[in-house]
């Protein structure tokens, strides 16, 4: 079938087998991808208009007991300053988050075990406690499935958990052996099972990454179901062992982002920081691609530079309220605008459930 065609099968079945999704990614065009875009952009304001839904990203600790090779955080880069900011300084990044109008924060650290289970969850239920109208999304890595089930009854609402790339022989040549596949897996099907709003993805153009790869990415995601997907470009980074292979691309990552749209069009799809870092205006493109929600970062402007997963991330100079600022006029400037909300998957929206 023709590329144009394959993208209206998409538009019309939310599906494509694994051969119509690979001859869709390695040979669309420009052009057509513009086709993609409009299709993408028309289904994503289906229920979310020109919405865009804000998650304030709190990056609460470097510590890392993981050796991921594409990561500038891994336990054995001895380059990084590590920092562990304590449960006050986490809640004040909160305070400051909610009076700029943030209704989601979003905890991420590497796989760090300095902060145990019960303090992680303490956090949880007394950001809870103060803000009951907001969502709090996990983002600490691969835990037992008792204590993903503690947390959630602690009030987690959300959990990010990139899969990576669905295929195992890949998988692996991102990771040691002491990571495994299949436990990341497990990991996803327990979180959704548990409840959670739970978020996989993948990098794009990661070392060694194929169009067969990216097709399996998304029959994996079909097969989980996730309400949130987070994708962005592979970006080296100067001391990993990935530290000379090639970035992906712009034009690669808002292909996916729009395959991804036509495929899910109720996900939430994040015009990702990976991608303003390699185009000035990458999270503008993305959300004209078919993303509905940015992270902007809710840290303290002295550790930002020390989470750098790659090279030359944005924003890290910048206070909270200039990035709100700036993203939100980013936003207006492409006839979108940031709203005050949860931003909770579509069905699981209030104005739904009432119904
Ligand atoms: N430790 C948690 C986990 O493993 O899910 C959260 C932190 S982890 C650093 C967040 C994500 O950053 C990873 O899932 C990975 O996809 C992304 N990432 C890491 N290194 C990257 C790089 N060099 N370029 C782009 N994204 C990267
Ligand atoms: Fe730990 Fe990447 S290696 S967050």
């Amino acid at each position: 079938m023709a590329v144009l065609e394959w993208i209206e099968t998409l538009h019309r079945d939310t599906v494509l087998d694994k051969q119509g999704y690979m001859e869709l990614i390695a040979d669309c065009s420009e052009e057509e991808a513009k086709t993609l875009f409009e299709k993408a952009c028309a289904v994503k304001e289906q229920y979310y208009q020109k919405e865009v839904y804000v998650r304030g990203l709190i990056e609460f600790s470097n510590y890392c007991r993981n050796n991921c090779y594409y990561c500038g955080i891994r336990s054995q880069n001895r380059c990084v300053e590590r920092y562990r900011l304590s449960p006050s300084e986490i809640l004040s990044c909160v305070e400051e988050g909610y009076a700029l109008g943030f209704r989601t924060f979003v905890l991420q650290s590497g796989e760090d075990c300095g902060y145990s289970a019960q303090e992680i969850g303490h956090l949880v239920s007394d950001i809870k406690k103060r803000h009951s109208d907001c969502a709090v999304t996990l983002s600490v890595g691969e835990r037992e499935r008792d204590i993903y089930q503690y947390w959630f009854e602690c009030g987690a609402d959300r959990y990010l958990l990139r899969h990576e790339t669905a295929t195992k022989e890949h998988y692996e040549m991102l990771h040691p052996k002491e990571l495994s596949f299949e436990n990341r897996i497990r990991c996803l099907y327990d979180l959704k099972e548990i409840g959670y709003q739970v978020g996989a993805g993948f990098m794009v153009g990661s070392p060694y990454q194929t169009t067969e790869h990216l097709a399996n990415d998304i029959l994996f995601l079909k097969a989980l179901e996730p309400h949130m997907i987070g994708i962005g470009p592979f970006i080296a980074q100067k001391d990993s062992p990935f530290a000379d292979m090639p970035n992906g691309t712009l034009n690669q990552t808002l292909l996916m982002l729009g395959i991804l749209r036509l495929s899910f069009p109720k996900v939430l799809l994040p015009a990702t920081t990976a991608l303003g870092t390699i185009d000035p205006r990458g999270r503008e493109y993305g959300i004209l691609a078919g993303a509905n929600v940015v992270m902007p970062n809710l840290s303290p402007v002295g550790v930002r530079e020390k989470y750098q997963l790659y090279d030359n991330k944005i924003c890290t100079g910048e206070e909270s309220a200039q990035c709100k600022h700036c993203l939100s006029n980013r936003m207006e400037s492409i006839g979108h605008h940031i709203v005050i909300s949860r931003g909770d998957y579509f069905d699981r929206q209030k104005r739904q459930i009432d119904k």
